[in-house]
């Protein structure tokens, strides 16, 4: 299964992209309206892309009215993500789109800069989601905790469904002349090919931590880095950084991943599913269908 990751493609301004995917996953969507941080909000750098938008989105009321009946046209399953700065912020949220037919999921953005991230509050978060949604729940984690398979224990023990994995991490880049910061804000958030081997390690750890299912992320742009996430533990990958310069990546690490996945020996790619682990590979926790 392949979805976009969170923030990466606006699915209303490309229909075309949003067609080659399983699944759409919406922006981050907040209680309240948010502009997001001033320009400069995107630098490259060698080894992927930083960004620093601030979670700009039209909030919760105006994504319910304008937003999700647009997103219904697409006729794929919808994933909204959410994000808030504390527990009753995503209670709140989930209460509010759990009456919402088309939202299939909702991804949990617990990795927001802001909101802070020990083991703790990931599970006072995602327990407080879970107490005003019967939808699926998809707990968004972040590289950077010290100790991520105990936050996707916590997560898993207050009730997500599931994981994705994994949030942007924290990185700086200089303008080339002046050695000032690009971003507005200094730091921002990495993605793209740096996140390659953290997000192995994470679905690694998690996966073999929880055994729930985990939509793996960070720096996918062929068919064999998606081979890899699932050879970890991930049941379903998605792409960010790589849409912003190939718009038909989807289609094309379809096809790559067959054909990697084929040559390796395995019919179905995720015939390869947690081959990484061999025989410590753990009993699935519980399968969301
Ligand atoms: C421009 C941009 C905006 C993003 N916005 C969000 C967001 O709103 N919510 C979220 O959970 N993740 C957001 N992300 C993080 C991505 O969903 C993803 O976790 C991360 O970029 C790693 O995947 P990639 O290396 O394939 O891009 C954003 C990433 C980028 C590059």
């Amino acid at each position: 299964m392949i979805l976009n990751a969170s923030g990466c493609l606006d699915a209303l301004t490309a229909p075309e992209v949003a067609a080659l995917l399983d699944v759409f996953v919406t922006k981050t969507v907040t209680p309240l309206p948010r502009e997001g941080n001033e320009p400069v909000r995107i630098a490259e750098t060698d080894v992927g892309m930083l960004n620093s938008i601030g979670l700009a989105n039209p909030g919760i009321d105006r994504f319910r009215k304008d937003v999700l009946p647009r997103l219904a046209e697409l006729e794929r399953p919808i994933w909204a993500s959410v994000g808030g700065f504390c527990a009753e912020d995503y209670a709140d949220l989930c209460k509010q789109l759990d009456p919402e037919p088309v939202v299939e999921a909702i991804e949990l953005n617990v990795s927001c800069p802001n909101v802070a991230e020990p083991a703790e509050s990931v599970a006072e978060l995602v327990a407080a989601a879970r107490g005003a949604t019967s939808k699926k729940l998809y707990a968004k984690l972040s590289p950077a905790s010290g100790d991520i398979a105990s936050v996707a224990t916590a997560a898993a023990e207050a009730g997500a469904d599931g994981l994705s994995l994994v949030n942007t991490i924290r990185g700086l880049a200089l303008d080339a002349e002046t050695l000032a910061p690009t971003l507005s804000t200094a730091t921002g958030g990495l993605s793209g090919p740096a996140l390659r081997p953290i997000a192995l390690a994470a679905v690694f750890a998690c996966f073999k931590a929880t055994g729930l299912p985990i939509v793996g992320m960070g720096g996918v742009e062929s068919g064999r880095h998606a081979l890899e996430l699932i050879a970890v533990g991930a049941r379903a990958f998605a792409l960010g950084t790589i849409l912003f310069s190939d718009p038909e990546a989807p289609g094309r690490i379809r096809s790559e991943l067959a054909a990697e996945a084929e040559a390796l020996g395995f019919e179905n790619p995720f015939d390869a599913h947690a081959i990484a682990h061999g025989d410590e590979a753990p009993a699935p926790l519980r399968y969301v269908a």
